[in-house]
């Protein structure tokens, strides 16, 4: 089996993806320089990723579960047309003083709302249609977060899922984070209202369609 991930590869990959914005440069710096997990920012190539996402579905309303310090949410923001809005949910105050801070110093950051809560109780209060959407939040609620954002989508909108190889955690899962994640990875493959590809990005993100 051909091994992708040799070491240097994912560098390799960055330097020939397109760079990110310095304001994204200074929030990754800070997250890392201040925040206790920086490893949960979703970092540049998965930026890049969700930003062309957002160009090439043409989103105008995206919705995104997990701020954290709001790398994601920028890097969508950059891909919409100046009338789009991305509304993302965190419940931290802490990630999200931080967010609001970058949102404020980018030209993009107009386009962006924040609703601080319990992220499912949000997007009760979010009307649709949502045209694509990011799941990035506590791993035993993406079973319901996915269902309550589909709801609210027209066929062809497009929910990225974050995660869901879990390090390789889905080939043995012990922990409780672990079976929610293959939980979710087979409501997934089993459901047929929707296209999907399980995209070894990363950690795993999953690539959804609605029919
Ligand atoms: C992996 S981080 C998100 C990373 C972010 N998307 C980025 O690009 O950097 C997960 C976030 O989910 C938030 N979170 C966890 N449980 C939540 C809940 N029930 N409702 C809302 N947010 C939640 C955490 O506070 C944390 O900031």
């Amino acid at each position: 089996m051909l091994t992708v991930m040799k070491p240097g590869i994912e560098e390799y990959a960055q330097s020939k993806t397109e760079k990110h914005a310095d304001v994204l440069e200074q929030l990754q710096r800070e997250t890392y320089e201040q925040m206790d997990m920086p490893q949960m920012l979703t970092g540049p190539i998965e930026g890049q990723i969700l930003k062309m996402m957002v160009k090439v579905t043409g989103a105008k309303t995206v919705v995104e579960v997990g701020t954290f310090t709001g790398y994601a949410s920028l890097s969508m923001a950059e891909g919409l047309p100046e009338a789009g809005r991305l509304i993302t949910l965190d419940l931290d105050p802490v990630c999200l003083a931080v967010a609001r801070k970058y949102f404020a110093k980018s030209e993009h950051g107009k386009k962006i709302e924040v609703m601080e809560g319990p992220a499912l109780k949000s997007i009760e209060k979010i009307d649709g249609p949502i045209d694509m959407a990011f799941i990035d939040a506590d791993k035993t609620n993406y079973k319901n977060y996915y269902e309550a954002i589909l709801a609210k989508m027209n066929s062809g909108g497009v929910i990225l899922v974050d995660n869901v190889l879990w390090s390789g955690g889905v080939l043995d899962p012990k922990t409780d984070d672990a079976k929610a994640i293959c939980d979710f990875n087979d409501h997934i493959a089993n459901d047929s209202r929707v296209d999907k590809v399980l995209l070894t990005v990363r950690d795993g993100l999953f690539f959804i369609r609605k029919r």
